[in-house]
């Protein structure tokens, strides 16, 4: 498909941007806010329960209309088409991209090499509700006839990431008299601290991992396994206590698993687009079945509204050309995602992996280098914690830093004035990043002179503001959905490949490399630069 689009500096609507932006960089929000009146209702839209309030972007209708033609001149309609479609548009690891596949309903067919894999995919998800079920009602039982407490989560990147937050986000509805803790780093810490004070009989631990051969992920399972053997002794209770999540069935096999135990998925599922496959059994097992089936019922409504709706009110479109208008025009390098919900704490977490691993990329789709930035950096902090922390450099700051502000008109935990306070900060935030004060305005309150540029918030800073009605398991499919299909559509503009990760190998390779030069009794076959040799040289004699 790549060799039918032109490449991004010469596409027309590209080039109509970059005279453009030369019109708007020296205009004020605040000037397009007076001289329009309508701005702060019409640049809005509306689906799936969420809010998007684009407004106070530096963007004018000819802007928004340049970057929909971009869209549409960067092909944006047939690739969502291929990938809805099951066409391997992961190029470079020849794949399916069909995270949409696991939230399809089961009148949906949708087929990979021939092959529906819908069906194949309720199949699992019904597998998963019965063991699920049966854990949550104490019908499963461990080695020694207790009833399962502790639910230990061991997985990496996509195996954890997407877990971990979406427990975090959906505590609300877990089953409460149950504990989920989640393994991620080899740091022998993590594990030592997460299983501290659990019982291993009532202990369940699920190995989430794609390939089963992810070096931290497969430690901890080694650790794990001898963990529990130390109290309960004996190989068979390894068939209560361990399931595995994975594709690779033989690995899981050999690490002793039954496959009876395992809960499969797909190639198809990249690690960071597979929380709602099997990857989510820790998510299922704490907020139950049905409200499993709503959250993907809620990543499936976006899936539709992505698919269908026109560019210019399609809100993943719309964020996505935002973000490449800020990477490209403005060099902007990060973006700001700020949660004010609690719950939400382990959301900007989860973005990083979904949009850097998704969209760090140097070259395009044909191997060629990129013309333009790439990716920006995610990051983030649950309001109000992040404006007494770093927002001073938002506001202040030499940099650019598009933000996304979250908020909810109801709290899952009224609680006196509190959620009133929490959201006047969302609107008191991105209010003063797009209109600032003025030097005259500082000076009216009394300033003293030289106080005067010290006090002044340049304002014109950029933000959207997505509100919700409640944070319910379906509003949190949603929301994960429009930051995918955001990505997605950001990865299309730069004709990347958005679903490989080539980047994070040459590390794997070189710390196992070392692994062995720090273990060996040898002297190390120095073949490192002087830095790398000093180091390990170092921490053997350390050690
Ligand atoms: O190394 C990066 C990565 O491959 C991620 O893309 C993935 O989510 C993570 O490692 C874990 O992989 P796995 O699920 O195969 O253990």
């Amino acid at each position: 498909m790549s060799e039918t689009i032109a490449a991004l500096s010469s596409r027309a609507a590209w080039e109509g941007l970059q005279k453009h932006v030369a019109t708007i960089r020296p205009q004020q929000m605040k000037e397009m806010f007076k001289s329009d009146p309508e701005r702060g209702t019409r640049l809005t839209a509306e689906a799936c329960g969420l809010f998007l309030d684009y407004s106070k972007n530096r963007v004018t209708d000819e802007t928004l209309k340049l970057l929909v033609e971009l869209a549409k001149q960067s092909g944006l309609e047939q690739h969502r088409e291929a990938m809805f479609t099951g066409q391997k548009i992961n190029t470079t690891e020849n794949r399916a991209v069909l995270h949409v596949a696991l939230r399809a309903p089961q009148s949906e067919s949708i087929k990979v090499d021939g092959e529906d894999v819908v069906p194949e995919v309720h199949k699992v998800l019904d597998k998963m509700a019965k063991f699920a079920d049966r854990v949550r009602s104490g019908a499963w039982k461990g080695y020694t006839g207790k009833r399962i407490r502790n639910v230990v989560n061991i997985g990496i990147g996509g195996s954890d990431l997407g877990p971990v937050m979406a427990y975090e986000a959906l505590k609300h509805y877990a089953q409460r008299d149950m504990n989920f803790v989640f393994v991620s780093n080899v740091d022998g810490t993590d594990f030592a601290e997460a299983v501290r004070g659990l019982s291993a009989e009532e202990t369940l631990f699920l190995v989430a991992s794609k390939t089963f051969t992810t070096l931290e992920t497969m430690t901890n399972a080694h650790s794990a396994r001898d963990w529990a053997m130390t109290s309960m002794r004996d190989e068979r209770a390894i068939a209560k206590h361990f399931v595995a999540i994975s594709t690779n069935a033989e690995a899981v096999a050999k690490f002793g698993i039954d496959t009876e135990n395992m809960f499969g998925f797909w190639d198809w599922v990249g690690g960071r687009y597979s929380m709602d496959s099997a990857i989510g059994l820790s998510t299922m097992i704490a907020i139950g079945p049905e409200n499993f089936r709503a959250m993907l019922d809620g990543f499936h409504a976006m899936d539709v509204h992505f698919r269908t709706t026109p560019l210019e009110k399609n809100l993943p479109v719309l964020m996505g050309l935002l973000t490449v208008w800020y990477t490209d025009f403005f060099d902007a390098q990060t973006q700001a995602i700020l949660p004010y919900e609690q719950y939400l704490k382990r959301f900007p977490a989860y973005l990083q992996q979904l949009t850097m691993e998704s969209n760090g990329k140097h070259v395009t789709l044909d191997g060629k280098p990129v013309e333009t930035q790439t990716g920006p950096i995610y990051w983030g902090e649950p309001g109000t914690n992040g404006q007494h922390s770093f927002y001073q450099l938002i506001h202040q700051g030499t940099r650019l830093i598009p933000c996304d502000f979250i908020g909810f008109y109801k709290t899952l935990n009224p609680l006196g004035r509190h959620h009133d306070m929490l959201m006047a900060n969302v609107f008191a935030q991105a209010e003063a990043l797009a209109f600032g004060k003025t030097a005259e305005e500082v000076k009216a309150e009394g300033v003293p002179e030289a106080l005067v540029p010290h006090k002044v918030f340049e304002g014109n800073r950029p933000s959207n503001t997505i509100l919700a009605e409640e944070l319910t398991p379906k509003l949190l499919g949603s929301l994960i959905a429009l930051y995918e299909h955001s990505v997605f559509t950001q990865g299309v503009m730069w004709g990347i490949d958005s679903f490989d990760q080539w980047g994070v190998e040459l590390g794997k390779v070189l710390a196992t490399k070392i692994l062995g030069e720090i273990e060996s009794k040898d002297e190390p076959q120095v073949m490192h630069d002087t830095s790398t040799a000093n180091l390990i040289r170092m921490y053997r004699e350390h050690k």
